[in-house]
């Protein structure tokens, strides 16, 4: 399970682990240039906000390739193009727009080089960000598991582990930590409505692993808090803004307000690259809202009647107050967070 590759690019091709396909079916969507990686995004091929911040990245080095032969002045206007869209592909997971950025500034700092030498500079940035990433699940992993206790049980929600990311996982790779530095610890998995995400990834995960899991729908976790079955709770993150609030898999919210209720530690692991040090609260946050067929179709056979009106958020998101600390790669931040967050900047 550690090798997997939920994204490659090898060949001027990216290859992706296409996740609207598991459990069931491991296959690999084959992206040749960047309107491939858009729809990839934009259809949950590959999702969790570190791996599609990735994805974009090679997504760009794709349509230098496309663009290059252009005269500078057209490649630069394409280049433009190609940002905004692969920019917008999902507007809540704010590591698309930080990996666009950072591609953005590589193009710009080198606009005096030949298409070739950007294309070059392009790749390299993109495999930066690519490596980054997995050092980064490991040092949050190891910051994660101090505060994972011994014979304890773990209630997460949505995938955020290695089809999340480029590999360990944030809030799964934590839990992947303490399952392998010995404690004896289980999981409960919520399945995660509509996308199930839970169901499909996160328990396929852990289950591949021999980390044990127990799958529950949704709304069973409130019962398991409020009856102490549940030691801790660790979440992942689309976006944090300056104050600690933070975006994630809509019921996130819910889990959170619950485990301020019954005092169950409430933690959100995620890349400092997810802070929106640009929004100062939750508020300022622009939440996905998708096709009504992920709430009246499962795996395409329709559950609910024909014209009913449906309301599908993909993301809420968890007031800081709720939030026990955030687990990032340079350390556990706690509150107040206005202060501790801003710190990260310095
Ligand atoms: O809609 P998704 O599946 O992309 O949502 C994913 C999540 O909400 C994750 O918790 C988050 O991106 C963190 S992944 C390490």
């Amino acid at each position: 399970m550690a090798s997997i590759n939920t994204i490659e690019f090898k060949d001027e091709k990216l290859y992706l682990i296409d996740q609207r396909k598991l459990p069931g079916k491991l296959s690999i969507f084959e992206c040749e240039n960047f309107r491939d990686v858009e729809f990839a995004i934009k259809d949950m091929v590959v999702r969790g906000a570190p791996a599609i911040g990735v994805a974009g990245a090679y997504g760009l080095v794709l349509a230098a390739k496309e663009f290059i032969h252009l005269p500078k002045e057209e490649f630069f206007n394409e280049m433009a193009k190609s940002v905004q869209l692969i920019g917008n592909a999902r507007p809540t997971a704010v590591n698309l727009m930080w990996a666009v950025k950072r591609m953005k500034d590589i193009m710009e700092a080198n606009n005096d080089k030949s298409n070739e030498e950007i294309y070059k500079a392009l790749l390299d940035e993109a495999k930066a960000i690519e490596k980054e990433d997995l050092e980064t699940n490991k040092s949050i992993a190891r910051y994660g598991n101090e505060i994972i206790p011994e014979n304890s049980t773990i209630l997460t929600h949505c995938n955020t582990g290695a089809l999340a990311t480029v590999g360990y996982g944030t809030a799964l790779g934590v839990i992947r930590e303490a399952h392998y530095s010995g404690k004896n610890i289980s999981v409960f998995a919520d399945e995660t409505r509509p996308r199930l995400q839970g169901a499909k990834l996160t328990a396929w995960e852990l289950v591949q692993e021999g980390i044990p899991v127990t799958l529950i729908p949704d709304s069973v976790a409130p019962v398991l808090i409020r009856d102490g079955k549940i030691d801790v709770i660790i979440v992942g993150a689309d976006r944090i803004a300056s104050n600690g609030d933070t975006a994630n898999k809509i019921g996130t919210y819910m889990l959170s307000q619950i485990a301020k209720d019954f005092n169950v530690p409430f933690y959100v692991a995620a890349p400092i690259s997810t802070i929106d040090f640009d929004i100062k609260s939750g508020e300022q946050i622009v939440i996905e809202e998708r096709d009504i067929s992920e709430v009246t179709h499962i795996d395409g056979i329709r559950i609910a009647p024909e014209g009913v009106k449906v309301y599908n958020p993909a993301f809420d998101v968890t007031p800081h107050e709720n939030i026990t600390g955030i687990i990032t790669e340079k350390g556990i931040i706690k509150p107040p967070y206005v202060k501790n967050i801003s710190r990260l900047l310095k």
